[in-house]
């Protein structure tokens, strides 16, 4: 893919924060950072759309809440055609990390982790999707 030059002109605090992003996430040079920016944001854009992405949910809850693995169970079983697996994590006592795996079209999976992350008792929750076409 060949590649284009062009200039940037930049505020002096937008330029401090792209140096801080470029340095906290180690890219080599600006280039890659504002092109790292660009995909994220056409990605995110993405997530209403009837784009192919695959991805993960994660969810952190304590199993005792409210039949909570019951509720997160049949949620994913109504969404089964997205559902590649479903790791469950005992973290300690009380507090489980489950991760799904999905694909298929962003506005289903958005669906589908809304669903999941408004369940009572979900103390943190997040779907993370990349484009695959
Ligand atoms: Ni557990």
């Amino acid at each position: 893919m060949s590649v284009i030059r062009f200039g940037v002109s930049l505020e002096e605090h937008l330029m401090n924060a792209l140096d801080k992003y470029v340095m906290e996430n180690k890219f080599p040079n600006r280039s890659r950072a504002i092109r790292n920016l660009i995909e994220k944001n056409i990605v995110e854009k993405k997530w209403k759309c009837n784009n192919e992405v695959a991805g993960a949910i994660v969810l952190l809850y304590d199993h005792h809440k409210r039949d909570i693995t019951t509720k997160t169970n049949s949620v994913q079983h109504e969404f089964h055609k997205y559902v590649l697996s479903a790791q469950h994590v005992h973290l300690d006592h009380d507090m489980c990390l489950e991760t799904i795996v999905v694909k298929g079209k962003a506005k289903q999976l958005t669906e589908l982790a809304d669903k999941l992350i408004a369940l009572k008792g979900v103390q943190h929750g997040k779907l993370v999707m990349t484009k695959t076409e």
